[in-house]
């Protein structure tokens, strides 16, 4: 394809679309992973917790399911990190993502050896300080997500952190369709990850339960546990979360609230257990109307997208012309 405007995420990482399937624990496997990045995005291998040697066998599987660039994702703060990062290290997949935590200090080594890495930061502080340390480029994550979350939203957060580093930004966060995309470019990213809308994908081995939960969820059908501890998380409200915010009313401990969430998300994903499992989605599940393949997913992500450009390349303030409504776009389209 003749591209005239140079993306520098795309360059980056050689993929075809600035469109990465969001790493997620339990949900991301080799199938799913290899699957996006055939269809042109950058899927990314979740590890979540997965003992070491699993972790590698999913690597070498989505090698064999695709010769597309694929990245694989850290989790700073799970146990048995130190191991899964030998295996990076042994490896060498292409692209290093990380979740959870800062980790300026093994940026430069995976450098060294040819990885290209590309943390996830919740703040432009945390933008700033892994530039410094060498990340490639960033994935800004607002607390519109699914799963482990910061505290800003992604509105405010991606131009803020655009406008605080040079390297390319990649948005995420509340992101289902192709006005979420364009909206983003339009805050100044170069790239976009979307977790949520992935679930559903006919290639994602979640349970069809979860997969329902997202497709039946509204506007208002998450809810965000563990702020009390400084770890919070957005997943469906429901008898869980419910335990969640008692435990926290109550003032419990730390402990006594991690313990409460050892193993939810894998129940929710491999048995669908939506009632007591942590069923971790983003706040644009909403958006998410149906099963789709991957390539079904990205085919309506990038037609919609060009369609929101246009439109939006139609309009201007001087013209007089403000949209407030669907009904508008559609009149001046
Ligand atoms: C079930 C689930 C598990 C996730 N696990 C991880 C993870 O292991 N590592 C990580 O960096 N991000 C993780 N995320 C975040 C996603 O990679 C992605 O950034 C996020 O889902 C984007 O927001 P969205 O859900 O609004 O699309 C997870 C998200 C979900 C929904």
């Amino acid at each position: 394809m003749q591209r005239n405007i140079i993306n520098r995420i795309v360059e980056l990482t050689g993929v075809e679309y600035p469109i990465f399937q969001g790493p997620m624990t339990w949900v991301s496997d080799s199938g799913l992973t290899a699957a996006a990045s055939n269809a042109g995005c950058l899927g990314v291998l979740s590890t979540g917790n997965m003992p070491p040697e699993v972790f590698r066998e999913e690597i070498h599987k989505t090698r064999d399911l695709t010769d597309k660039p694929f990245g694989v994702n850290l989790v700073l703060l799970s146990p048995g990190f130190e191991e899964r990062l030998d295996i990076v290290f042994q490896e060498k997949p292409e692209i290093v993502s990380f979740g959870a935590g800062n980790p300026s200090k093994y940026i430069a080594p995976l450098k060294d050896m040819g990885m290209i890495v590309i943390p996830v930061v919740p703040s432009v502080a945390l933008a700033v300080r892994a530039q410094r340390a060498g990340a490639d480029a960033l994935i800004a994550e607002g607390q519109e997500a699914g799963g482990h979350i910061g505290s800003t939203s992604t509105l405010p957060m991606i131009p803020q952190i655009v406008d605080s580093i040079d390297i390319p930004v990649v948005a995420a966060g509340g992101i289902a369709d192709g006005r979420g995309i364009a909206a983003c470019f339009a805050l100044g990213a170069e790239g976009v990850q979307l977790g949520t809308r992935f679930i559903v994908a006919e290639e994602c081995h979640a349970h069809d339960n979860y997969k329902e939960a997202v497709i039946g969820a509204n506007d208002r059908a998450t809810a965000v546990t563990g702020t009390s501890i400084n770890a919070p998380v957005r997943a469906l409200r429901n008898k869980l979360t419910r335990r969640f915010y008692e435990l926290e009313f109550q003032g419990a401990s730390l402990e006594e609230i991690e313990t409460l969430a050892i193993g939810k998300l894998r129940e929710a994903v491999m048995t669908g257990d939506t009632d007591t499992g942590s069923v971790m989605m983003g706040q644009c599940a909403g958006l998410i109307k149906k099963k789709q393949t991957v390539n079904e997913i990205v085919e309506e992500l990038i037609s919609e997208a060009d369609d929101a450009f246009k439109r939006m390349g139609a309009l201007s303030f001087n013209d007089g012309l403000m949209i407030n409504s669907q009904k508008n776009l559609k009149k001046y389209a």
